[in-house]
């Protein structure tokens, strides 16, 4: 079943039916004032923070997505009234037609009703703190209309997103004013007047407005039925206490043929809602601030776009993967339908991963979270699981303009600094590969120069912390020389403490090897013989202790009792995603080897929506190997299908030169190939999940947690890096693809430091690998391709055979 389809040509998700099975969302905002909207118009905005300074209130619940950001319609002649999005009105499906376009920063909704065609685009203005709600009124009947608009958005009463859940005193501290088209609604304990001050306006004269919830829904009704709407006028009513919302008020007379069309302005700022009350007036101003979002992401994709036989692809990475994961940069897991802003801050593994992804698009957003890492980083060289970047920034620390000293206490440096017994494993060592990877992109080899302080005191070069986070490893080792596997690896349910993590071993070695290229192109001669040899020496271990002769795989680690996971000889969780691809992406272990441990991948792990991450499920309870034994079977970390690993795969198969195996695997997992599936999918076919109900549950297939999981950095930086082959190295340009025998060509378009290859790939011999030429600008070329002047235009010929 299909609820909508993806519009290329303009970068767009079409939802056709309202009524899909959950809520479909997107994210607003390229700065610091975001909305999560629905696309039925639920959802919830805040201002740099989701746990702190929420604008708009939202209560979360997996289909029924309230309140939110709401245009009623009422036709002024009969009473009938309808929304703009179908929900909170939902008129009869059979009576309105609805259509929602998703697109890149930002929504649009149209209504078709009773001779009224209406659109509401909703947008975060670049360099403003506001949401705009662009709305089109059109009278498509053969008489004059008379329409009233009514705007609803119901403020968040405290600065905390908790508070707001729970109701405690800020209930009490708040209130509306109404002055001139501004309903506005002030934080009574805010301590400044941008933050905590939040407002509505609209670009008409309002003929009349609300301030207060309860006013404007009346009692014993809720979004669905407003009082306000049902008689054709608001109250006209703010003060202090209670619940608070947004509603203002135009009757319009439209003719036949005609249309009106005024903007709603949702802020933050003293102020600010009279300049842009202004300011949008002028129906020219946002349109323009609308094509600078266009053009926004227009730049930002251009940098790499592909053309190939599988539209699926395309689609995905010249447009949704790509947002998805900056989207995952700057909001990391903590702002989505999902997760709603209980908690903020970066986790330390899931930041460095989706860092990863996106240097070429977003360079200084990579650069400014790499800091923050850094600076989240101990002597020790281990990462802080979970923190907030503002802690370790100089420039904030002392200052919290952005928090309320009231609401947000500042933690101790114990409470900040947490021990081993916290520790995970992965952390750090995802960090080597992301900074080399920037350097990469940008050139800018100073960069490994920089001074950057520790959390727990002191300071080092980058390149001296990238040396603390491979040493930390090192000296975590079990008994038999694999890494510890501490509070967790990769795996957060996997707890193997004192215990021994394959992952983390063979991760370690692709740290190592990547610190090796970078030593080298610095000259830093000791350092390349002394981490070749910690490398040499994880490898050693690896290949000794890893290998399950038996079943022909890599074990997923040992429990501190000595006690192997994931061998032939078990019944449950004998074979494990994380351990087989990193044995091959890592490099670390032979080809023979690494077939066979991708060819167990295939058989145990594979279905049509993707890689399970292990199976069979884990059963019984115990405790050495971690929570996951506690999970239920087929779900999340327990035997689903767990969607950031499974690029791992893709790479592991490209490494292996199994194109078609790479594309078996990218199909499977990709929304787009299920765009078709939603009774069974349910969520948004345009965003990679968390994960997927695995075949040992009974809603097998079901999709859950859209958005926010590193799903999209290593699926846009696998299919582009390792099966499109389009990679860079210190050296340059890499064209080194492996796809599917069937490919017979492929053309990506990359910009990298400011100049433009059109990369033309022709496959005569249906082959995966191997590249026999490869010409730029016409002239043979061995090896990477040097950066070229920017501003220049240069053709890459690839022949594979
Ligand atoms: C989601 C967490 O955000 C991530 O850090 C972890 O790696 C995966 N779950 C797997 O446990």
């Amino acid at each position: 079943m299909q609820y909508g389809y993806f519009d290329n040509e303009n970068r767009e998700y079409v939802i056709t039916r309202p009524d899909a099975p959950a809520p479909w969302t997107n994210y607003l905002g390229t700065e610091k004032f975001c909305t999560v909207i629905s696309h039925n118009a639920g959802g919830y905005s805040f201002y740099n923070s989701p746990e702190y300074n929420r604008v708009t209130k939202f209560r979360p619940n997996a289909s029924f997505d309230r309140p939110g950001h709401y245009v009623y319609l009422r036709d002024d002649e009969t009473g009938d009234y309808w929304s703009i999005s179908w929900q909170p009105v939902a008129k009869s499906l059979d009576e309105a037609q609805y259509e929602v376009r998703h697109g890149l920063s930002y929504s649009k909704f149209k209504c078709d009703y009773a001779g009224i065609e209406a659109t509401k685009t909703l947008f975060v203005p670049k360099g403003e703190d506001a949401e705009i709600w662009d709305v089109v009124i059109r009278n498509t009947s053969n008489k004059p209309r008379t329409i009233s608009a009514f705007s609803f958005v119901e403020f968040s009463f405290s600065h905390i997103a908790s508070d707001n859940q729970n109701h405690q005193m800020s209930l009490y501290s708040a209130g509306t004013d109404y002055n001139d088209g501004v309903i506005e609604y002030d934080l009574f304990y805010n301590t400044n007047d941008f933050e905590g001050f939040y407002y509505l306006a609209s670009t008409f004269e309002p003929d009349s407005y609300d301030g207060q919830r309860d006013n404007f829904l009346g009692a014993y009704r809720d979004e669905s039925n407003p009082i306000a709407v049902e008689q054709g006028r608001c109250s006209n009513h703010t003060q202090t206490c209670y619940n608070h919302c947004g509603s203002l008020h135009k009757q319009f007379t439209i003719q036949p043929g005609e249309e009106v069309r005024f903007a709603y302005i949702l802020g933050i700022g003293k102020g600010n809602g009279a300049r842009l009350r202004a300011k949008y007036q002028n129906h020219s101003e946002v349109d323009s601030a609308f094509e600078a979002i266009k053009a926004h992401w227009e730049t930002r994709c251009a940098k790499f776009q592909v053309s190939s036989p599988n539209e699926g692809l395309d689609t995905m990475l010249n447009t949704w993967t790509l947002y998805q994961a900056e989207t995952c940069v700057v909001w990391s897991r903590f702002a989505s339908f999902i997760e709603v802003g209980g908690r903020t801050g970066l986790g330390y593994r899931d930041t460095a991963q989706d860092a990863m992804a996106v240097p070429h698009s977003a360079p200084e957003m990579t650069k400014k979270r790499i800091i923050d890492l850094l600076r989240g980083q101990v002597k020790a060289g281990y990462g802080l699981h979970l923190f907030d970047p503002d802690w370790f920034d100089p420039e904030k620390a002392d200052v919290k303009p952005s928090k309320s000293p009231t609401v947000v206490p500042t933690p101790s440096d114990e409470d900040k600094i947490h021990g081993i017994a916290d520790t995970c494993s992965d952390d750090h060592l995802w960090l080597v590969p992301t900074i080399c990877r920037y350097v990469m992109e940008t050139g800018e080899m100073d960069f490994f120069n920089d001074v950057i302080p520790y959390a727990d005191g002191g300071d080092a070069t980058v390149y001296e912390h990238m040396k603390a986070a491979l040493d930390f490893t090192d000296k975590h080792v079990g008994a038999t020389g694999i890494a510890k596997g501490l509070r967790a690896d990769w795996n957060d349910c996997l707890n193997l403490g004192g215990g021994e993590s394959s992952m983390v071993a063979f991760l370690h070695y692709w740290a190592l090897q990547e610190f090796v290229d970078l030593a080298r192109k610095l000259g830093q001669l000791d350092d390349v013989a002394h981490y070749g040899q910690m490398a040499k020496k994880v490898q050693d271990a690896c290949e000794t202790h890893l290998w399950d002769e038996d079943g022909g795989w890599y074990i997923r680690g040992i429990t501190k009792n000595g006690d192997k996971v994931g061998t032939n000889e078990q019944t449950e969780g004998k074979v494990h995603l994380e351990s087989n691809t990193w044995a091959v992406v890592s490099g670390a272990v032979s080809d023979e080897r690494g077939k066979k441990a991708m060819d167990a991948v295939d058989e145990y792990l594979y279905s049509n929506y993707g890689l399970h991450l292990n199976a069979p499920s884990f059963a019984t309870p115990n405790d050495d190997i971690g929570f996951v034994t506690r999970v239920y079977q087929g779900v999340k970390e327990n035997g689903a299908i767990f969607s950031h690993p499974n690029p791992w795969a893709w790479v592991a198969e490209a490494k292996l030169g199994r194109g078609d195996q790479a594309m078996k695997f990218y199909d499977a997992l990709n929304p787009y190939n299920q765009n078709d599936m939603i009774e069974t999918r349910v969520t948004e076919p345009y965003s990679y999940v968390q994960f997927i109900m695995g075949r040992d549950h009974q809603d097998h297939g079901r999709a859950n947690h859209p958005w926010l999981t590193g799903t999209s950095g290593w699926a846009y930086f696998a299919a582009t890096n390792y099966i499109l082959g389009v990679r860079l190295s210190f050296d340059g340009l890499v064209i080194d693809p492996c796809i599917p025998t069937n490919w017979p060509e492929f053309d990506v378009t990359r910009e990298w430091r400011g100049a433009t290859y059109h990369i033309k790939v022709t496959n005569p011999n249906h082959v995966s690998k191997g590249v026999t030429s490869l010409t730029l600008n016409g002239e043979d070329i061995q090896g990477a391709i040097p950066a070229q002047p920017a501003g220049s235009v240069n053709q890459v010929t690839v022949v594979l055979g």
